[in-house]
């Protein structure tokens, strides 16, 4: 049914080595590229030095090199409209994209969007309100309506760091100056949410989308402190584990019929088309799930325990997904379940040294290692990032994966290696 098709993949974290894996292992796959890549991704495909923000680049290379299918990692290419540049080239008729049109890409592009998609289609999620420089004087008044700690939010993107919670409401004051007066996050800061804390548990849920069907994902945990027992600045994450042990069947039931299915109900009423991923990243508060934000792509390091659980073949979900096919799909998962202890530099979230050499043992490869910032030097692999190394197991219990992939941990070693040595023990509980 299907023919074979060269494809490119943008990005170059743990999110993209991992996705890279398994589209190196689709029949369906003639050559892969991924954009920039890293010393990972090149052991499934062939990178390419391109710069993936500059889109006529990225058309150039697809018309030169026979590209059928673009998959886009990170969300920035999406939110800045690389789907809605492309398609409008009439030379690349026929391309499939996975990743949403700009309209959908707001979904994480625009934290006021979103959450006035989430008001208009009834999705549960924190109370709110936005402010501007203009209504700086009602922003800090409506601080008196709620009950600290206060959760502050960039409107646009930044980097994972636009989301700000005060225990104080001093700190809240000068948070809303500091985005709204002093422009600490530029363009991305012209807006600002304020809105409700919510006391719970989180988790990720992904689905992919035609924008009428969807197929859901295995779900996942992630840890974004830095420090053990949650505590210390948000990372990027310090590892993941998929399934989530409380994400019992009757919650995952629940997320899909009050979150999960509103919101692609929602992008069809709003005549938004959505080709691509969506992340949901919920709360949840009394087995009530509550959407915290959503993400137009996959999350890492989710990805890096999700997709090792996919047994499907990954393309022909894709190829199903950009042909509007999904209704026809099903798609198949490991039981087992998967765990992602990352390494990362040391200094990190912080400053930190890239350029560290690694030594990856033989042993290693008996596991899933997924390279995130990680380049080639001369014959050797260096750090090239915060994130460096994701390391990933399965095991038939979340205990037994998480032993395994800390068995694999010194296996691979770099200069100020840094790991969190308490991934799932809040989970136990759940086991
Ligand atoms: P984000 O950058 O949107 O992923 O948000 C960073 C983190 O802030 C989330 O993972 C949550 O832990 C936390 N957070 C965001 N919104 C809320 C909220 N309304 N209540 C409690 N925690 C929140
Ligand atoms: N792990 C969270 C994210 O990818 O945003």
């Amino acid at each position: 049914m299907n023919n074979i098709m060269n494809v490119l993949l943008l990005g170059s974290g743990g999110r993209e080595h991992a996705l890279a894996w398994k589209i190196a292992q689709s029949p369906l796959l003639k050559t892969l590229y991924i954009a920039p890549g890293n010393a990972g991704t090149d052991q499934c495909g062939k990178n390419v030095n391109i710069n993936i923000s500059d889109f006529s680049a990225v058309e150039s290379f697809i018309i030169n090199n026979d590209i059928g299918m673009l998959v886009v990692g990170p969300e920035a290419p999406l939110v800045e409209g690389i789907h809605d540049y492309l398609i409008s080239k009439p030379e690349l008729k026929g391309l499939k994209i996975i990743g949403p049109q700009k309209a959908g890409a707001m979904l994480e592009g625009s934290k006021d969007f979103a959450k006035a998609f989430m008001h208009r289609h009834h999705i549960p999620t924190a109370a709110y309100r936005t402010f501007t420089y203009e209504t700086i004087n009602e922003a800090h008044s409506f601080l008196d309506t709620l009950n600290p700690p206060y959760v502050i939010k960039a409107d646009g993107l930044a980097a994972g760091k636009g989301v700000i919670i005060c225990d104080k409401k001093n700190e809240a004051i000068n948070t809303i100056d500091e985005i709204l007066k002093n422009e600490k996050f530029g363009e991305a800061g012209s807006k600002v949410v304020i809105e409700e804390f919510l006391d719970g548990i989180e988790m990720s849920v992904f689905v992919l989308t035609d924008g009428k069907k969807y197929i859901l994902l295995p779900e996942a945990k992630d840890y974004k402190r830095i420090g053990e027992g949650d505590t210390g600045p948000n990372t990027g994450g310090m590892g993941s584990i998929s399934p989530v042990p409380f994400a019992d069947k009757d919650l995952m039931l629940r997320i899909e019929k009050e979150v999960v299915i509103p919101t692609i109900k929602g992008l069809k009423k709003d005549n938004i088309p959505y080709t691509g991923f969506i992340f949901f990243g919920l709360m949840i508060c009394n087995d009530a799930p509550f959407v915290i934000e959503y993400n137009v792509r996959m999350g890492d390091p989710e990805t890096e325990s999700v997709i090792p659980r996919i047994e499907s073949d990954l393309l022909e979900a894709f190829e199903a997904c950009a042909t509007g096919k999904l209704s026809e799909y099903n798609l198949q998962t490991d039981a087992r379940f998967a765990a992602t202890v990352m390494l990362v530099s040391e200094g990190y979230p912080g400053s930190y040294e890239k350029g560290k050499k690694m030594t990856i043992s033989e042993k290693a490869f008996k596991g899933v290692l997924f390279h995130a910032g990680t380049k080639k030097s001369d014959d050797f692999v260096v750090s090239n990032g915060g994130r460096v190394l994701a390391v990933t197991a399965y095991g038939n219990t979340m205990d037994e994966a998480l032993k395994e992939a800390y068995n694999h941990v010194p296996e691979v070693n770099f200069e100020g290696k840094t790991f969190r040595n308490d991934l799932g023990k809040d989970l136990q509980k759940y086991c």
